[in-house]
């Protein structure tokens, strides 16, 4: 049994007031992602990566369709299926490690091992020494990486990441990428991973997912070696995302199509 599983998951929404009419945006997309798999879902702008995410965090429900989590219908969000948004995600009154300590509160954890597990979480994103500072003192990447650390710390088996690096430096994304592909390698978690960015997806993806535009649906997936050399100069990795451009539907929203 695949640990996520979507089948013919549809997603319409209700274009007016009275309910007469919706828009599907989402068109039955069938999709099972195993454990250990580090899925990236990429397509253009409105594809419906996002409300693909949504799903398997439990926000939403399909119209049509179902989304399964170890076999079970998704009914909402939980603490296995953790979430790190592209906007900084920090409550700014909380200290970083507090932030962290928050999570596990609200995940019902053990009382008594919070501030540890939380502490070991922060260390393993390198951000133990600003534990005690307010998220106002941190960069853009380092409040991402206190992101991860809360998923760290709650144990989530599922790290679901909504362009999480795209609001960062190229230098920054760089960087960041690299250790969550470490993570990966070292914590085996499985991880759905959404980017505009075809030279992210290669170098980080196991298995890579194409949508087509709006409605969305799956129009392309590679698989991608766990040796294939993770080097955006490699022939194999140029190779592969010259394919996936040349399959990539044009945004429904460029300013060259407007144009
Ligand atoms: N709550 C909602 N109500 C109505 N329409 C919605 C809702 N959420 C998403 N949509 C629509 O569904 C479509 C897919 O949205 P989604 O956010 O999944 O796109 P995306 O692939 O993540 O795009 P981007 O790359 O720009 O983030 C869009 O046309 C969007 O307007
Ligand atoms: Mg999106």
């Amino acid at each position: 049994m695949a640990l996520i599983e979507l089948s013919h998951a549809t997603k319409a929404y209700w274009t007016d007031r009275s309910k007469r009419r919706a828009r599907i945006v989402l068109d039955d997309v069938d999709l099972a992602i195993e454990e250990g798999e580090f899925v990236c879902l990429i397509g253009p702008s409105g594809c419906g990566k996002t409300v693909t995410l949504n799903l398997i965090a439990g926000f939403e429900q399909p119209t049509r369709g179902s989304v399964r989590y170890r076999g079970r219908e998704v009914a909402g969000p939980g603490p296995e299926r953790g979430v790190v948004f592209q906007e900084y995600s920090l409550l700014p009154w909380l200290t970083v490690l507090e932030n962290v300590v928050f999570a596990l509160d609200s995940c019902g954890a053990p009382r008594a091992a919070r501030r540890d597990t939380a502490l070991s979480a922060l260390r393993a994103v390198g951000l133990a020494e600003f534990a005690d500072q307010r998220p106002n003192l941190l960069s853009g990447g380092m409040k991402q990486r206190v992101a991860i650390a809360r998923l760290l710390a709650m144990d989530s088996d599922v790290f679901l990441m909504d362009e999480p690096f795209s609001a960062l430096d190229e230098q920054t994304r760089a960087a960041l990428d690299a250790s969550l592909f470490h993570l990966w390698r070292e914590r085996r978690k499985t991880v759905v991973f959404i980017t505009h960015n075809i030279s992210e997806a290669v170098l980080l993806a196991s298995r890579i997912v194409l949508y087509s535009g709006t409605p969305g649906s799956i129009i392309g997936q590679w698989r991608v070696p766990e040796d294939l050399p993770r080097d955006a100069g490699s022939p194999e990795a140029r190779r592969l995302h010259a394919e996936i451009r040349d399959l990539m539907p044009a945004s429904a929203c460029s300013f060259a199509e407007d144009a």
